[in-house]
């Protein structure tokens, strides 16, 4: 006791301000008496149980000690622990009296001197001092803030939480004192109305409300709890095709300081590794904001999500579709067998109109190959086969398959038949929706039936898979038809959709125009007929020509000639050229004209007539009817000499049923 006081008298003296000598002569007096002091007591002990379920005992004490030989010596009534090093020593509750209070001390030897601690008196049965908690988890709960530990007991315990602003070290300690819930053999508490965005700075410690003298434990270490993340990450990415591999490139922005202080790592997951189809790959948390990784061209989600201690934050997904191939083609026969290889994996999409979303996707890897048998017929799938190489994914054959086909279920839908002609008509439908086709359509079957009673002519062909609309020739005009669609896949015919029409009537225009160049082409052959005579007869001049000056007035009593054969009548002849002389070989030539002629019917004649009054007529006079038949008669029979009355020197006519004929026009 002298010792502890001497401080208070220095003091005393220093405050007196006595000279520097004195305070020198003081100073040294105290350092020569602590010297001279064997030890400095320890602490008195603390024993207790770290849980009331334990029986092992735990006694601690302190001691201020420079000295590097000391021991002690622990008593709980007698000597329990003799020469120890530490400042602890476990005992076996059965060692120990527990049921009445006992007195517990510690004796520390340093060199040849020894102190002893004060003693104290407890019953050992009632104190219970937990462990500091440790490895203490936390998460937020919006506002409250959630912290677990490993139970101490199988009872909850009394917990006081000690927390202050990270940013604010210097901030003074708000406490809480909270029970404890227990389970699965942990603590935890909820420290409520904690500010957002916000890190914390936590101390806990526990105190057991079983023990009757329960002991707090010492504080835990200072945990900084991080605030909430509670963006998920804002991610960008960029794709490259690599020959049957994507690269995704995938960036994001930091997160919140708050949110950052103790640390935050990234965790990219993507859904193909993940399935293992095919590469099965470990992903490593990410510090940086960046990252790379490998997909196949299959759809894929990629998750990311940046983690600290306080949790974690929502996932960023990010959805990449399928690469769509350039031209699907059907797969070969083959694809549905094909056995399934470690590192590979087939899928199967469900393929839809127009959604390239796949609905219900089905995996089959090596682990998984009884998933192929969930793949249904009729239905229309995206195959892909996928290869793991050097760890990445690479997509190797891409297709549309079904694993059966049948034929389709319904009929093309809308068929209507429009703008119809007299020979044609447009038909048009619509395609059949991809669930109800149930295989790949090879073709539509286009029938036509022509309706005519009693039967009808069907007419079949086949157009392309692809058209949705046909021009359908060669009907005929005005009458009935019914057509016929289905579309065909390799199992066979769908239902029949049906349409009929009328065709047009042949068009009226079409008639009038044929109808017009008929006589535009019987006028322009007569008139060439003509022009042609005309040009033969000036061509050939030694044809003679009958002249016939006069012909009109006699035209009212030729008309009436046919009627009469065999009439002859007064031949006049007039005499046009007076100087001309008659020559016996135009008689000979008339005959011969008329022994060809002779076989011409009367209509022929009449023709001829017509043609020659058409070709404008010669102006010849015009001899009585019938009387050149007598003529020629008579020069047929050789009587030149009755020729010869006549005037010798004009031509002949040569008249027949009323016919004139331009035997000679020109006099040598
Ligand atoms: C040990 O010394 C420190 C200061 O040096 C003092 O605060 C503490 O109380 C001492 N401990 C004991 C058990 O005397
Ligand atoms: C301690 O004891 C030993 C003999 O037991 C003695 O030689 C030594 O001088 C003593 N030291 C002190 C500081 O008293
Ligand atoms: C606490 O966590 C560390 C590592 O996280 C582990 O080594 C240690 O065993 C844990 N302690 C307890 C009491 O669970
Ligand atoms: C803890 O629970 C005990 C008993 O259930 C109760 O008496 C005590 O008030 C509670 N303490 C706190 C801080 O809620
Ligand atoms: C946070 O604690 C308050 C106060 O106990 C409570 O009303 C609230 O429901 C808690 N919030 C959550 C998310 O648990
Ligand atoms: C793509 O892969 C095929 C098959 O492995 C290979 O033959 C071809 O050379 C590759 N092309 C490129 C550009 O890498
Ligand atoms: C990706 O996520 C969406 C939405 O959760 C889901 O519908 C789709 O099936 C997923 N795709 C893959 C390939 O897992
Ligand atoms: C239509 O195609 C089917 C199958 O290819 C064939 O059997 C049939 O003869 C074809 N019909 C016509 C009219 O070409």
């Amino acid at each position: 006791m002298i010792f502890r006081d001497f401080p208070l008298k220095l003091m005393e003296t220093l405050k007196c301000r006595r000279s520097l000598h004195q305070y020198i002569v003081v100073f040294m007096f105290l350092v020569t008496l602590s010297t001279g002091s064997t030890c400095e007591a320890p602490s008195s002990p603390q024993c207790f149980r770290t849980s009331s379920a334990t029986i092992m005992y735990l006694c601690e004490w302190m001691m201020n000690t420079t000295e590097s030989d000391v021991s002690y010596d622990l008593y709980i009534e007698e000597n329990k622990c003799r020469g120890i090093k530490e400042t602890t020593c476990s005992i076996n509750g059965d060692d120990l009296i527990q049921k009445r209070p006992v007195d517990i001390w510690v004796v520390a030897h340093v060199g040849n001197s020894s102190c002893t601690s004060s003693r104290t008196s407890v019953e050992l049965r009632h104190i219970v001092k937990h462990k500091v908690p440790q490895n203490i988890t936390m998460s937020w709960l919006k506002n409250n803030l959630s912290l677990s530990w490993k139970a101490a007991e199988k009872y909850p315990a009394l917990a006081e939480v000690r927390f202050r602003r990270h940013e604010r070290p210097t901030d003074s300690w708000e406490t809480r004192m909270t029970n404890t819930t227990y389970e699965t053999s942990k603590y935890s508490v909820i420290v409520v109305n904690l500010l957002k965005f916000t890190s914390y700075q936590v101390q806990i410690r526990q105190r057991s409300s079983q023990a009757g003298n329960p002991l707090w434990s010492d504080w835990s270490p200072v945990v900084t709890v991080p605030a909430e993340l509670e963006q998920k990450p804002e991610v960008s990415m960029t794709t490259t095709l690599l020959n049957g591999t994507r690269k995704v490139t995938l960036t994001w922005k930091p997160m919140p300081h708050a949110a950052a202080v103790t640390g935050v790592t990234y965790n990219v997951m993507d859904t193909q590794s993940s399935q293992k189809c095919p590469c099965e790959r470990r992903r490593p948390d990410i510090k940086s904001s960046e990252h790379q990784t490998y997909v196949s061209y299959s759809a894929v989600n990629i998750s990311v999500m940046a983690m600290n201690a306080a949790g974690s934050s929502p996932p960023a997904i990010i959805q990449i579709p399928a690469q769509p191939a350039a031209d699907l083609k059907s797969c070969d026969e083959t694809v549905m067998k094909k056995k399934i290889k470690k590192k590979t994996c087939f899928e199967f999409y469900e393929f839809q109109d127009g959604d390239s979303r796949p609905e219900n996707i089905i995996t089959v890897t090596a682990d998984k190959k009884k998933n192929r048998k969930s793949v249904k017929e009729f239905v229309r799938y995206l195959y892909f086969e996928h290869i793991c190489e050097k760890g990445k994914p690479r997509t190797v054959d891409m297709c549309l398959v079904y694993k059966k086909q049948g034929a389709p279920r319904i009929i093309p839908q809308d068929f209507t038949a429009s703008r119809e002609t007299h020979n044609s008509v447009d038909l048009s439908w619509k395609a059949i929706p991809l669930a109800d086709q149930q295989g790949f359509l090879t073709h539509y079957s286009l029938c036509s039936v022509k309706i005519i009673s009693p039967e009808a002519q069907k007419e079949c062909r086949n157009i392309s898979a692809s058209l949705i609309n046909y021009h359908l020739e060669n009907l005929s005009p005005g009458a009935k038809y019914s057509f016929s669609l289905a579309a065909v896949t390799q199992a066979g015919e769908g239902p029949n959709a049906e349409t009929a029409i009328n065709t047009l009537p042949e068009k009226p225009v079409n008639v009038l125009w044929s109808l017009s160049l008929l006589f535009v082409f019987f006028f322009i052959s007569t008139t060439c007929t003509c022009i042609l005579k005309r040009i033969k007869n000036k061509i050939f001049p030694p044809v003679p020509t009958p002249v016939i000056p006069n012909f009109t007035p006699y035209q009212a009593e030729s008309q009436e000639m046919p009627e009469r054969k065999e009439e002859v009548h007064e031949l006049t002849l007039l005499q046009l050229h007076p100087e001309g002389k008659s020559v016996p070989e135009d008689a000979e030539e008339t005959t011969i004209l008329r022994g060809d002629w002779d076989d011409d019917t009367d209509e022929d004649v009449e023709n001829e007539r017509g043609d020659s009054s058409l070709s404008g007529g010669t102006s010849d006079e015009c001899l009585g009817p019938g009387s050149t038949d007598q003529a020629l008669k008579r020069s047929k029979g050789g009587e030149v000499t009755d020729l010869e009355q006549l005037d010798n020197e004009i031509a002949m006519l040569i008249y027949r049923n009323g016919l004139v004929f331009d035997v000679k026009t020109e006099l040598p």
